[in-house]
């Protein structure tokens, strides 16, 4: 089972949904990586905001490094989470088949079917970080239990 976690730039989201769902899977056969459907920060680590709030709760995310999405993602992962709206927009968008379409998902629909996003903390306080971490571990715990049993 390959994961993919997509934000819009692959520094504050998606990095902390990579390294919560990896810490929660560690020991399984499984991959975890995340990308930006943007380009603006490629090759660099992720914002401080999100290293500092991830580190607070035990887990490294100091050596990841933005990438972009690409379509051949679509061959690498079975499931591939947005973040938001917007994000799942972009994603389906560069879908080639009803196959890559059906891979993508918003994050918190794992949690309930409500549609419901996780914000962009990029221009917000730093409490905004806590926030939104809580609300992918909450989801990640759910994906971590599927992928286990
Ligand atoms: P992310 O947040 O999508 O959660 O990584 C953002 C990071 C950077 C920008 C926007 C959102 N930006 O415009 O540079």
């Amino acid at each position: 089972m390959n994961v993919l976690m997509v934000c819009l730039g692959n520094i504050c989201r998606s990095p902390l949904a990579e390294g919560i769902l990896k810490n929660k899977v560690n020991g399984f056969k499984i991959k975890v990586d995340s990308a930006g459907t943007a380009g603006y920060h490629i090759g660099n680590p992720p914002d401080p905001r999100s290293v500092k709030v991830a580190f607070d709760h035990g887990i490294d995310i100091s050596t990841q490094r933005c990438r972009k999405f690409s379509v051949k993602d679509f061959d690498r992962f079975d499931l591939i989470y947005a973040m938001d709206k917007s994000n799942y927009g972009n994603i389906i968008s560069l879908a080639r088949n009803q196959s890559d379409a059906s891979k993508v998902k918003l994050l918190l629909n794992e949690i309930d079917a409500k549609d419901r996003e996780v914000p962009d903390p990029y221009y917000d306080s730093n409490d905004g970080f806590e926030t939104v971490f809580q609300m992918i571990d909450q989801a990640c715990e759910i994906i971590a239990t599927k992928i286990k049993n």
